[in-house]
């Protein structure tokens, strides 16, 4: 019996010993201690090792656990001085996120640009930025419609808003009319005509479909177009209007016609602010046409036109070439010409009152 609770003793005092000297291990032997409170941190044992071996550890254990310092602790190119802005960083599993963000950090942006720079996921982008420090560039970049490709004339056109100073370049507004315009062949419904971007000779809309209400004579719209036509019609007839149509599809030629007639009648200057020059025109997408009240020759003056400027969003029409916007649309302002857009965007423009030039180029254009 005395036998036995000796060797039991013997035993417990062994176990005992074990504890003391793995205690003493832990509380003296420094990387053990390190590695094992980086490792509390939620570091495995490697990251927490390559950090301790990197003299992290202090630093490592005064901020809160980073994701991207556990992805990036073993790496070659691990900056210890950029620590700090590392644990800023937002991971992006990619072959080239250290040596970006450290080119990016060398060039003086901070750890909230670098983050905006890296979820653009844009290589010419972040190369150019490696190479010239853009000033506020995460205030441009906010813009889903900000294009990389566009970012020096940006910067060159900067009028103090970030925002129309995109939306500007984007339609193109920093370049001469016609150079270099972007040539359509597709017809959708929301197909952009304008200064910058030409129908081919070739483009018809789809469903021509001839016009039976509210419209004298042969005139025609794209049937979708044209229905909501219908629906306008009805409802001005119902607020007691007499709306009728002057001109709506035109082909490329008979848009070449109309240009011919109104330059030999009143020359140059006029055609550039109220006619397209063929391939231009909204008319020859068939979703654009002219207005005109029975009741008054002068349509900015008739209640038809005012009818028209509260309501006609609600059809999916919208004025296209209005007031004050002449810098925008490249025409002068034109009471009657109405373009179908659709209803959800036609109400987004009338909310905002912003022209269909700019609505593309913020919500349409995937280029
Ligand atoms: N009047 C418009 C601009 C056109 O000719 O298409
Ligand atoms: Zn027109």
């Amino acid at each position: 019996m005395k036998k036995k609770k000796i060797k039991l003793k013997k035993k417990n005092f062994y176990i005992f010993l074990s504890i003391i000297l793995i205690v003493l291990v832990v509380i003296f032997y420094n990387p053990a201690v390190n590695i094992f409170s980086l490792m509390r941190k939620g570091y495995t044992f490697s990251e927490s090792s390559n950090l301790y071996y990197n003299d992290l550890t202090k630093k490592a254990l005064e901020q809160d656990y980073s994701n991207t310092i556990a992805k990036i602790s073993g790496s070659k190119e691990f900056v210890n001085d950029n620590f700090n802005i590392y644990c800023e960083l937002e991971y992006y599993d990619n072959n080239d996120f250290l040596s970006n963000v450290n080119s990016l950090i060398d060039k003086g942006y901070n750890s909230s640009d670098i983050n905006n720079i890296n979820a653009k996921n844009n290589k010419d982008l972040t190369n150019y930025l490696i190479d010239n420090y853009v000033e506020n560039i995460s205030r441009w970049i906010e813009y889903d419609f900000f294009k990389a490709e566009n970012i020096e004339r940006y910067i060159k056109n900067f009028d103090g808003d970030y925002k129309n100073t995109i939306v500007q370049i984007n339609i193109g507004l920093d370049k001469p009319y016609y150079e270099d315009a972007n040539i359509i062949k597709e017809f959708s419904s929301t197909v952009l005509a304008n200064k910058y971007n030409k129908l081919d000779s070739s483009f018809v809309p789809d469903n021509i479909t001839r016009l039976d209400k509210c419209s004298e004579g042969e005139a025609y719209l794209s049937k979708e177009a044209k229905e909501a036509y219908d629906k306008l019609c009805m409802a001005s007839i119902d607020a007691g209007l007499s709306l009728s149509v002057n001109s709506a599809y035109r082909s490329y030629e008979d848009q070449q016609s109309v240009y011919d007639t109104y330059y030999s009648l009143y020359g140059q200057s006029y055609v550039d602010k109220y006619v397209a020059i063929p391939g231009y025109s909204e008319h020859q997408t068939g979703l654009a046409l002219d207005v005109k009240s029975k009741n008054s020759n002068l349509f900015a003056n008739s209640k038809e036109y005012s009818w028209m400027l509260e309501n006609s969003y609600k059809y999916g029409f919208v004025l296209r070439y209005p007031k004050d916007k002449e810098d925008i649309t490249g025409y002068n302002f034109e009471a009657w010409h109405f373009r179908y857009v659709g209803i959800d965007i036609a109400k987004y423009m009338y909310e905002n009152n912003i022209t269909y030039d700019e609505y593309y180029v913020m919500f349409l254009d995937n280029n």
